[in-house]
């Protein structure tokens, strides 16, 4: 039986940021980690949705694989993995939308000594990648959680993402990420659930 929990919540429109979140999950699972994978649901209407070709299909064959992530899960976890595409330069309203509604366990604190880490997606090669990841380090920082960054402490940190998370460069969504790319995430998973099973040995994690 695992002994520690890894909840992965991202949100992605259109695969890109699902397919890392896959290989995060691979990389956790791979270490032993029983492993939620959660997608933040869109907020606004139809009729937003239907101005981007493919959006509403896309959420709607994705939510039909994974459940919307809510606080329960957040609270389940030892280590929690955040994933978004870049919205310029910064994290998606819907993934910051869940990350909201995490204040009642964040007063309880409720989240103290759990690993947190960020991985993220973007179209262009400077579009936004590390300004994204370095800028939900703050939201991290305030819940509590213990910055899990991916370093270059694995080869394949040395091929792809970035030191702060995992990443890809989807080229206006017409790239999936490479195999590169997504050896990184996969490093990343497997490193949160050494450091949440560190932290869970340690006694740092708060009890749920
Ligand atoms: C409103 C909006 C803002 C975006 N801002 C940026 C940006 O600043 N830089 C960039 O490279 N891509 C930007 N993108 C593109 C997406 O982040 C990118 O295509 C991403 O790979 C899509 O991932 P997904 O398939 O998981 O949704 C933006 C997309 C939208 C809809």
């Amino acid at each position: 039986m695992p002994d520690i929990n890894v909840l992965i919540a991202f949100y992605s429109r259109s695969g890109v940021t699902e397919a890392l979140a896959k290989a995060v999950a691979e990389g956790a699972a791979k270490e032993g980690a029983d492993v939620r994978l959660r997608r933040a649901r869109e907020f606004v209407g139809p009729e937003v949705m239907a101005q981007a070709p493919g959006w509403q299909e896309s959420a709607t064959a994705m939510n039909a694989l994974y459940a919307a992530p809510t606080a329960e899960d957040a609270a389940w976890a030892d280590g929690i993995i955040f994933g978004t595409p870049t919205r310029f330069g910064n994290v998606s309203s819907e993934l910051k939308a869940y990350i909201d509604t995490l204040g009642g366990l964040w007063f309880q604190g409720k989240l103290n000594g759990k690993a947190g880490s960020v991985f993220c997606s973007t179209s262009t090669p400077h579009g936004g990648n590390e300004s994204t990841l370095l800028s939900m380090y703050a939201p991290l920082a305030h819940l509590g959680l213990i910055i899990v960054p991916t370093g270059y402490a694995d080869a394949a940190m040395f091929k792809a993402g970035t030191p702060y998370g995992a990443t890809s460069v989807s080229l206006n969504q017409a790239k999936l990420p490479s195999t590169e790319d997504l050896d990184a995430a996969r490093w990343q998973g497997r490193r949160v659930a050494l450091v949440a099973r560190a932290l869970k040995k340690a006694g740092m994690i708060a009890a749920a």
